[in-house]
């Protein structure tokens, strides 16, 4: 009986995608492994790297319970492997293979578009850690850091999540790219990351939000599409992603509400009404609506 639901956690890397199997996979993943932790360790989020931090870590893909709670500290973090059950008789939905059964092997005509997309989407994942790095050292409240370091090691997950699919299904290439995809920094002048939204700068607590409310958003519609995707796993891949990414547009839309929120209890409180008189408003100690 194939059980997908459940998670293996017993080797190095937990999966449902059944590893013990596939002897060459998982060499290939657990000498991808070191890399990753350096990376993760250069880039990930400075500091706190020692602490324990209340984390959810998928366990299980279930809708109905898939993620389990408690103290970790980050670099022990179990990054796993993990998709959404297959759909008996899938069949893709759209185009000139409309109503054939989805690929389970990459189709050769389709082969490179469909890395390109992988390599892109598994790109913004570490990107989105490096862009948000230093934020842990001007956290608000405590609540905030811990949703922070949530985002980061799920972001992180999508890392892997991609690179599984690189090295299971597109061979030596595959590995190429996933060895790249440690290489380019978000924001670096010589070896950036492939997406401009993915070199900015997020220097503060309000452009934290702000790409949490706007970008991971738009990371969710492209979630979204890759889920319709004909080729099988990279739609079962997406559609576990989907799961965490609820939360990191949780943490902008509640970051933004809490900031226009306290912006506006503020202004009442010094009988404020008009909006642009920035100047006050700032002196107040909030950030102005206008901003
Ligand atoms: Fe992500
Ligand atoms: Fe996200």
């Amino acid at each position: 009986m194939s059980d997908a639901m459940n998670v293996d956690y017993d080797g190095l890397i937990p999966n449902n995608v059944g590893l013990n199997a596939d002897a060459r996979l998982r060499r290939a993943l657990e000498s991808w492994h070191p890399g990753y932790l350096d990376w993760w360790q250069a880039r990930g989020p400075e500091g706190f790297q020692e602490s324990l931090v209340y984390l959810r870590t998928a366990v299980s893909v279930d809708p109905e319970g898939w993620a389990k709670f408690g103290y970790v500290r980050m670099p022990e973090y179990r990054w796993g492997i993990l998709l959404a059950p297959a759909v008996e008789d899938r069949r893709i939905a759209f185009g000139a293979h409309k109503g054939e059964p989805a690929w389970q092997e990459v189709p050769g005509e389709h082969r490179a578009m469909l890395r390109r997309l992988i390599v892109v989407q598994g790109d913004t994942e570490p990107a989105a850690v490096e862009q948000q790095r230093y934020l842990g050292r001007t956290a608000p409240s405590l609540y905030d850091l811990r949703n922070l370091f949530q985002v980061s090691v799920e972001e992180a997950r999508h890392l892997w999540a991609m690179v599984y699919l690189l090295q299971k299904y597109f061979g030596r290439d595959g590995r190429e790219e996933a060895e790249d995809l440690l290489r380019r920094r978000s924001g670096d002048q010589d070896t950036p990351r492939l997406l401009g939204a993915f070199n900015e700068a997020t220097p503060d607590w309000l452009s934290f939000f702000m790409f949490t409310f706007f970008t991971d958003r738009d990371g969710k519609m492209q979630l979204h599409a890759l889920s319709q995707s004909g080729f099988d796993p990279l739609s079962r891949t997406c559609r576990f992603m989907l799961t965490e990414e609820a939360h990191h547009m949780f943490v902008g839309q509640s970051g933004i509400g809490r900031i226009i929120e306290r912006t506006c209890a503020a202004m009442r409180a010094a009988g404020i009404d008009d909006p642009y008189d920035i100047e006050r408003v700032r002196a107040l100690g909030v950030i102005d609506l206008p901003t």
